[in-house]
């Protein structure tokens, strides 16, 4: 995929010498609450399973989740070259606030441009390794971080994640255009809690009603990259810190697409 050319200054902020990443996709969505963290997480686990090389940078510092879904807890080492990230049960290399805190349920209430350095430093302090995917796991909207992220690292493309509710027409453009402000090119959508199915006869049950996104993502010239029901055993897992054991079967058009990236 073509970056364009409008380029922003150049903010970007140097990787850590111990560390070769081939792509950056950035999770992100104009709302909390859509399900990035399961998508970035899904889409981890799924890369894994097909052979590549794969990590998570939480850079949703105030309120991370991808270290409780994979059942990690801080124990992060480092050495003169920086820091090591966690490793999940599936192999997938993980990095998060949550990690370095001494206690998990401490909130963070940091200001903008502690956030801002310390999403720098998970990309220049953290000794990554080789890989060949790291998502990013955003906080919603468009504060600071996503600014820092979209600025300072070399982020190849976004998946923006959305959900069938009022305003989402609004809700995703905005984070469309925010990507593309950014010149940072938009891989797709995926629509989260589409459906929910009915146990006994597999009927497809529209919680929210008919959703427009399929118009939406044609009006924006973009691709819907899956429709993910509401999956109970999924958020089961997810709670119980065994997500590396999820491995979702709604995400494969958003799969091609990342192995497209070339
Ligand atoms: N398809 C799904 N089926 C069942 N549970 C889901 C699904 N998607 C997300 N969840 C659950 O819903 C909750 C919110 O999802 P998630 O944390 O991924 O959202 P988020 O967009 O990252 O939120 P935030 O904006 O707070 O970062 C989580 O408990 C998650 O496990
Ligand atoms: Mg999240
Ligand atoms: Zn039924």
């Amino acid at each position: 995929m073509e970056k364009q050319t409008n380029k922003m200054p150049d903010f970007q902020v140097k990787l850590n010498q111990e560390s070769s990443i081939k792509h950056v996709i950035g999770i992100v969505s104009g709302k909390g609450g859509v399900g990035k963290s399961f998508v970035t997480a899904s889409l981890a686990n799924q890369m894994k399973k097909m052979g590549y090389r794969v990590g998570i940078l939480d850079a949703d510092i105030t309120g991370p989740s991808i270290p409780k879904m994979y059942g990690l807890h801080g124990n992060i080492k480092g050495n003169d070259s920086g820091m090591f990230p966690a490793e999940s049960e599936n192999g997938v290399k993980i990095m998060s606030v949550n990690l370095l805190l001494k206690n998990e349920e401490e909130p963070v209430i940091w200001r903008g441009p502690v956030l801002v350095n310390v999403v720098k430093q998970f990309w220049s302090e953290v000794v990554w390794g080789d890989l060949d995917y790291l998502f990013i796991d955003m906080p919603p909207g468009t504060g600071d971080v996503p600014l820092t992220v979209f600025q300072s690292l070399p982020v190849d493309g976004v998946i923006i994640v959305s959900s069938p509710q009022e305003l989402v027409r609004m809700i995703v453009t905005k984070a469309y255009k925010m990507a593309h402000m950014m010149s940072v090119p938009v891989v797709g959508v995926v629509e989260n809690y589409s459906y929910v199915e009915c146990p006994d006869c597999g009927k497809k049950i529209e919680v929210f009603g008919k959703s427009d996104i399929d118009e939406i993502a044609s009006d924006l010239g973009t691709k819907v990259l899956g429709k993910m029901p509401i999956r109970t055993d999924y958020a089961k897992s997810a709670d119980e810190g065994a997500f590396s054991n999820v491995l979702n079967e709604y995400i494969d058009d958003a799969l091609t697409a990342l192995v497209q990236l070339s």
